[in-house]
C-alpha cells in the first residue's frame, strides 16, 4: 500500500512510538486521526492531524469513534492502555497482574470494533513487546500480555484474510515518554536495561515507526511479528 491519500487512525498517536508513526504517515501523504486520553498531548501532533480523546478500554467509546471515522485504510494501536505489574509472579498482587491486561483489552476493542471499517486492502498494526518471547526476571506481566497480543493477531489474521491484514511490531527498550525517569538516571536505566542486547542501546520511536510503516506498506505480510529490539530476543538472561 502506498499511504499517500489514504486515511489512518492511530490509537496512542500522541506520544512515543505512536506519535513517530503519525509523523511518518503524514510525511507519506496520509490523512491521520490520532487518539489518546489526554488532549494536552495533542500539541505534539504535526499540523493537519485530527485529535480525538478516547480511552481504549471503553469499548462503547472506541466503537463510536471508529464508526464516526469510517472508512479508513490504516488502523494502528500503540496505546499502552494502563499500568503494568513488575516483579516475580509468586509474589505478585493479582489485581496488578490482571490489570496489566488492560493493554490487551484496549487492543481487543480496537480490532473488534475497527476491523469491519478498514477498507479492502487495508491493515491493522498493534504493538507487543520483546518480553513476549524472551522474558527477563520481573517481566511476567509484560510477557503474558505481549504474548497474548501476538497470539490474538495470528488468530485474527486468519479471520480477516484476504480482505485486510493484521500484524504486530515488537519493541525492545525504546526511549519514549513511557519511562518517566529523567537526566543521568534515565541514561543509566537504559544502559542497564540494554546491556545484554546484541545492540546495547535503547531504540528510538522512529526505528519502531519505520517497522510499523513496513507492515502497513507491504501487502504480502500478515499475521506476523516484526522485532525492533536490538537483538533482545536472542539475549541470554
Ligand atoms: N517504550 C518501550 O520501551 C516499550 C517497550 C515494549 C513495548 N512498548 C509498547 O509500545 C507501545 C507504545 O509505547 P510508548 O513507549 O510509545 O508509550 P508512550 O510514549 O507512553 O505513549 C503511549 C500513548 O498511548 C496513549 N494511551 C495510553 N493509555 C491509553 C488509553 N487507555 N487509551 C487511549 N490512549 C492511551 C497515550 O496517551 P494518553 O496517556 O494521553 O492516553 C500515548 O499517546 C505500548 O503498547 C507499550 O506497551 C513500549
Amino acid at each position: 500500500m502506498n499511504v499517500s491519500g489514504k486515511k489512518a487512525v492511530v490509537f496512542g498517536g500522541t506520544s512515543g512510538i505512536g506519535l513517530a508513526t503519525v509523523e511518518k504517515l503524514v510525511a507519506g501523504g496520509a490523512t491521520v486521526v490520532a487518539i489518546g486520553r489526554s488532549a494536552s498531548k495533542a500539541s505534539a501532533l504535526p499540523a493537519g492531524v485530527s485529535f480525538e480523546a478516547c480511552d481504549v478500554r471503553d469499548g462503547d467509546a472506541v466503537a463510536a469513534l471508529l464508526s464516526k471515522h469510517a472508512p479508513y485504510d490504516i488502523l494502528v494501536s500503540a496505546a499502552t492502555g494502563g499500568d503494568r505489574a513488575l516483579g516475580p509472579f509468586l509474589e505478585m498482587d493479582m489485581d496488578g497482574y490482571k490489570g496489566s491486561f488492560d493493554k490487551l483489552w484496549g487492543y481487543a476493542n480496537v480490532v473488534r470494533f475497527g476491523a469491519a471499517h478498514v477498507a479492502d486492502g487495508g491493515s491493522i498494526t498493534l504493538v507487543s513487546g520483546a518480553p513476549a518471547r524472551n522474558c527477563r526476571p520481573g517481566q511476567i506481566a509484560l510477557s503474558s500480555v505481549g504474548g497474548a497480543v501476538e497470539a490474538m493477531v495470528r488468530a485474527v489474521a486468519r479471520e480477516v484474510a484476504p480482505r485486510i491484514r493484521v500484524n504486530v511490531m515488537s519493541p525492545g527498550s525504546i526511549d519514549t515518554p513511557m519511562v518517566a525517569v529523567e537526566g543521568e538516571a534515565r541514561t543509566k536505566l537504559y544502559a542497564n536495561m540494554t546491556a545484554g542486547n546484541l545492540i546495547p542501546r535503547a531504540g528510538t520511536p522512529e526505528e519502531c515507526a519505520h517497522a510499523i510503516m513496513y507492515l502497513v506498506e507491504n501487502d504480502f505480510v500478515t499475521g506476523t511479528t516484526v522485532d525492533v529490539d536490538g537483538g533482545w530476543v536472542l539475549r541470554e538472561g
